[in-house]
C-alpha cells in the first residue's frame, strides 16, 4: 500500500488566508455582478462611433459577394442607397466608399479617378440625394483607377510623389462637388493634405473635412480589401516605398504631426488592433479626433475563427471594437459595424 501524499503548501504563513499580503485589497469585489461590472467600467463603444466601408460595383441591383470577406458585398449604386438608409436607421453616423473599377477603365495615368461620374461619384450623389443625412467620406487614392494598382501615378518603377499629389488634389475637388462630406486620402504620399486643404479651399469647399490617414501601415492585413476593390490582380510589387514600416512607431507619429500641421480634421491609425500603440500614442499626443481602421484581413481573421468555431463570433467583435475606444479611438472603421450597430441597438 502507497501512503497518500502530503498536502501542497504555498509556504504561506496562513495557507489560504491572504489578509497580511492583501490588506483588504481585493480587486474582484467590483467584478461580482452585472451592475457593478456596468457601473466600473471605463470604456464604451455606441452606434456613434461606428464608420461602415462599403464597395461600389457598376450595374443595378447588383449585390456581389467578396469571398475573402464574408457577408461583404460589392454594391451598385442603387443598393448602396438601400444599404446607407439602413445603415443610417441604425445610427450608424457614416459610411465609407470605395470603388471596384471596371478592368476596361483602370490605365497608367488613373484617369478614372477624375471622372465627375465615376462610380463614387455617383454613388455619393444619390446617397446624399436620398433624403438620409448619414455622412459620406470618399477614399483619395489612385489604386481602385490605375492599371497597376498602385495609390500614386508611376514614371518607370517608381512611384512619383508630386504628380500623384496634383492628381489627388483635383480627385478632392470632384468628390466634393459630389457631395462628400469628408475627403480620406488613403495613399501616403508627402505633402497630399495641404495640397488637398489648398484645393478645396479654392473651389469653394472650406467646409469639406479631411480625414487623413496619417499613419497607414505597409500592411499583410489589405488582402481582401484588394479583392474587393480589384487590385490584387493589378497590383504589381508593393507600396513600402509610401506606407510606413510595422516597425516604426515615432515615424508614424511625425506622419500625424505633418497631416496635423497640414490641415487634417481627423487623423487615422490603419491597420487597427496590431497598431494600438500608435492610437494610443497618436490620442495622447494631439487629443485631436483620432480614428482606427479595423482592416479587412482583421475581419477576415475573426470570421474565419468564428466559422470554424474557434472563437465565440460576436464576443470577438465586440471586444475587438471596444479595444480602440479603450485605446483612445473616437470611432472605428469596421466591416462589422452593421452587425455591432444591431447588438449595441437591442
Ligand atoms: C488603398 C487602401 C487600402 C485600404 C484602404 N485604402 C489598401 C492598400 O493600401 O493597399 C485597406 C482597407 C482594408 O484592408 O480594409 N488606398
Amino acid at each position: 500500500m502507497t501512503t497518500p501524499a502530503p498536502p501542497l503548501s504555498t509556504g504561506f504563513p496562513h495557507d489560504h488566508d491572504l489578509t497580511d499580503i492583501l490588506q483588504g485589497r481585493r480587486m474582484r469585489r467590483n467584478r461580482q455582478t452585472d451592475w457593478s461590472r456596468s457601473l466600473v467600467r471605463e470604456s464604451t463603444l455606441t452606434v456613434g462611433d461606428l464608420i461602415w466601408p462599403i464597395f461600389l460595383v457598376e450595374g443595378t441591383a447588383i449585390r456581389q459577394p467578396v469571398e475573402s470577406l464574408p457577408d461583404v458585398s460589392r454594391m451598385s449604386v442603387d443598393e448602396a442607397v438601400t444599404a446607407t438608409r439602413e445603415a443610417s436607421d441604425l445610427g450608424i453616423p457614416a459610411v465609407a466608399l470605395f470603388p471596384y473599377t471596371d478592368p476596361a477603365l483602370r490605365d497608367e495615368s488613373a484617369s478614372e479617378a477624375l471622372n465627375p461620374q465615376n462610380l463614387v461619384c455617383r454613388a455619393c450623389r444619390a446617397i446624399k440625394t436620398s433624403g438620409s443625412d448619414i455622412g459620406v467620406i470618399t477614399d483619395v487614392a489612385l489604386d481602385p483607377y490605375t492599371s497597376h494598382g498602385q495609390d500614386g501615378l508611376m514614371v518607370g518603377n517608381e512611384i512619383v510623389n508630386d504628380p500623384s499629389v496634383a492628381h489627388m488634389a483635383v480627385q478632392s475637388i470632384i468628390q466634393a462637388e459630389a457631395g462628400a462630406d469628408v475627403i480620406a486620402p488613403s495613399d501616403m504620399m508627402d505633402g497630399r493634405v495641404g495640397a488637398i486643404r489648398r484645393a478645396l479651399d479654392g473651389a469653394g469647399f472650406s467646409n469639406t473635412q479631411i480625414m487623413a490617414y496619417s499613419a497607414k501601415f505597409a500592411s499583410s492585413f489589405y488582402g481582401p480589401f484588394r479583392d474587393a476593390v480589384g487590385s490584387s490582380a493589378t497590383l504589381k510589387g508593393d507600396k513600402r516605398t509610401y506606407q510606413l514600416d510595422p516597425a516604426n512607431g515615432d515615424e508614424a507619429l511625425r506622419e500625424v504631426a505633418l497631416d496635423v500641421s497640414e490641415g487634417a480634421d481627423m487623423v487615422m491609425v490603419k491597420p487597427g488592433l496590431p497598431y494600438l500603440d500608435i492610437l494610443y500614442r497618436t490620442k495622447q499626443a494631439f487629443q485631436l479626433p483620432t480614428f482606427a481602421y479595423q482592416v479587412s484581413g482583421e475581419y477576415a481573421m475573426i470570421r474565419a475563427a468564428a466559422a470554424n468555431g474557434w472563437i465565440d463570433e460576436e464576443s470577438a467583435m465586440m471586444e475587438s471594437l471596444l479595444a480602440f475606444k479603450r485605446a483612445g479611438a473616437d470611432g472605428v472603421l469596421s466591416y462589422f459595424a452593421p452587425m455591432a450597430a444591431q447588438i449595441l441597438n437591442r
